[in-house]
């Protein structure tokens, strides 16, 4: 199922030269399942085209509060009531401020007034010049349109349209959409600190060698998401993978087992959930060479000894906080078969409320997986589907189980 699947949403476009981005973030919006109508101010249409947004949204635009075509004449008390969230991008410096008092003298502002507050959720993406940005009167706006309930997102920051460089720039179309899709997910995880480990590690052989595995790391950058569109702060620490972060999530790179254990540790002490997914190797290679292994002219394999990595879970499953239940531990295993015999007797092992087994040369490198939850009175199966959907189930099952 597509993440904006049955949600209506009313873009309003406001005056700014982002207004060019608005277009393309119609598109994806639809892309993701949504409807889409556009609702634009006169200034707005001074940047783009009623007709292009048309085309692109398949449905008429509005733009005035007198428009005849509503049987009442009230279009901003249709278009807010059939609205599921009003998002306004690029919300201009002067909309902002007006919304803020209440004023509605278009079509636009007349609607997000008219709508009922607790049920369509109003988002704004600014967009302005980076000196009316930082302008003390755009900033008080924010924080009061914030305390009146609209989600006000971050802007970007770079080159803007006047030749200046700073922050002000509307967010790219890609992450307006995440930003939106996140605002509806439940605030399951609101307040919590979140640690998540993902991906393999890579454990020298020598400058150019070393030793890994097959883990890409999609689930644990998954269940970051999902916990970061819960509501709670999220810091993943990644072996070496190659994904995107995804938006708000603070993200850590590590390369071997020792530097995840590392940050781990210096980390988890402010965090009230733990999740490992990461593959980390069991083993290192004891001594690395300082400079490329040679082969020898006999054909001698070069003789490696190993030592074991700290086991990172078990380390922190053990702590106090995690043995009174104030910090939450999740644990996964990836086997190859058996795996509820498997995933239960890990959970023992490693001391841990909550173990998600998964068939690791299954799901190794997918966008899907399937996942067994044991704890210490049940099974529950959650079935294939998308990592990032199993993610959200996984976090709302985390959230259930959590004392404190
Ligand atoms: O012991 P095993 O590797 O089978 O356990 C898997 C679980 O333990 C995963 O949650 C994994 O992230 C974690 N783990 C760890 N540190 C290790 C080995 C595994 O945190 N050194």
């Amino acid at each position: 199922m597509l993440d904006l699947q049955n949600k209506h949403i009313v873009l309003g476009l406001t005056g700014g030269i982002a207004c060019y981005k608005a277009a393309e973030l119609c598109r994806a919006l639809i892309k993701q399942g949504a409807s889409v109508q556009v609702v634009m101010t006169e200034s707005a249409t001074q940047f783009i085209t009623a007709v292009t947004m048309q085309a692109l949204s398949n449905r008429a635009v509005y733009v005035s509060q007198w428009d005849a075509r509503e049987p009442n004449n009230m279009a901003h008390i249709n278009l807010s009531r059939e609205a599921d969230a009003i998002l306004v991008a690029p919300a201009s410096a002067d909309f902002m401020a007006k919304l803020l008092h209440g004023r509605a003298d278009d079509l636009l502002s007349l609607m997000c007034l008219a709508r009922p507050v607790s049920e369509v959720p109003l988002i704004l993406a600014p967009a302005m010049n980076r000196e009316m940005w930082i302008n003390p009167a755009t900033q008080r706006n924010v924080v009061q349109l914030t305390q009146d309930g609209a989600l006000v997102l971050d802007v970007g920051q770079g080159d803007q349209a006047c030749g200046e460089t700073g922050d002000g720039r509307m967010l790219e179309p890609e992450e307006i959409v995440q930003d939106l899709i996140a605002a509806f997910q439940p605030k399951l995880l609101a307040g919590r600190k979140v640690l998540v480990t993902a991906g393999p590690t890579y454990e020298a052989i020598d400058p150019v060698r070393g030793i890994t595995n097959l883990s890409s790391g999609k689930m644990g950058f998954a269940i970051a998401r999902a916990a970061h569109e819960a509501g709670a702060e999220v810091t993943v620490i990644a072996g070496p993978v190659h994904l995107s972060t995804p938006r708000g999530v603070i993200r850590v790179d590590v390369r071997s087992a020792q530097d995840m254990h590392g940050a781990v540790m210096s980390r988890v002490k402010e965090a009230s959930v733990f999740v490992a997914t990461a593959a980390v190797a069991d083993w290192r290679v004891s001594h690395v060479a300082e400079q490329k292994i040679k082969k020898t002219a006999k054909g001698d394999a070069p003789d490696l000894q190993f030592t074991e990595n700290p086991d990172i879970l078990g380390e922190v499953a053990k702590s106090g906080r995690a043995q009174s239940g104030e910090l939450f531990c999740v644990g996964f295993a990836a086997e190859s078969h058996d795996l509820q015999k498997y995933a239960q007797a890990k959970r023992e092992k490693k001391g841990v409320p909550l173990l998600v087994g998964n068939i690791g040369p299954a799901t190794f490198g997918s966008d899907e997986n399937a996942l067994l939850l044991v704890d210490a009175k049940s099974v529950q199966e959650i079935p294939k589907a998308n990592k990032l959907e199993l993610a959200r189930k996984l976090v709302a099952e985390i959230a259930q189980r959590m004392k404190h």
